[in-house]
């Protein structure tokens, strides 16, 4: 009995460890926050305001994320694809891929962002 619950206080101090890694990690900007993530990847097109109005942004005609009607049209699940493999028309690429500079955390936390455009 004793000697497994030192195996799991071990098992716990290990996972502390770990924690402060990531978090240190995170503070070294290798997971930076959605806000800046938007802001250094995809605002250039889109818009700090998801609207899309920027000259990049009105030249590729992207959708206005402030619209309900967008909104409803997007799953989930195809805000991640699009980000992660990039969006081509016809083979053409519209917007690139970012699951190499992005993590797949990170990503996904464009979902939440993405939706709060919304009016
Ligand atoms: C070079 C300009 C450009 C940049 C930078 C860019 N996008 Fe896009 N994005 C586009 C274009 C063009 C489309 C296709 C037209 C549309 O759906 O608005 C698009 C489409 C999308 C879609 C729509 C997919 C769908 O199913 O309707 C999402 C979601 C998206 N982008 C998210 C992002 C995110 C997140 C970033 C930053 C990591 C980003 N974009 C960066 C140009 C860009």
């Amino acid at each position: 009995m004793k000697r497994t619950s030192l195996i799991t206080n071990n098992l716990a101090l290990t996972g502390a460890g770990v924690g402060v890694v990531i978090c240190l990690a995170a503070a070294l900007g290798y997971a930076a926050p959605v806000a800046e993530n938007w802001e250094n990847h995809c605002a250039k097109c889109h818009g700090a305001d998801g609207k899309g109005q920027t000259k990049a942004g009105k030249k590729l005609k992207v959708k206005d994320y402030t619209d309900a009607k967008v909104q409803a049209e997007m799953k989930d699940e195809e805000i991640i694809k699009a980000t992660a493999e990039g969006v081509f028309d016809k083979g053409k690429e519209k917007m690139k891929a970012y699951k190499d500079e992005l993590s797949a955390a990170e990503i996904k936390e464009f979902v939440a962002y993405i939706r709060k455009f919304k009016k």
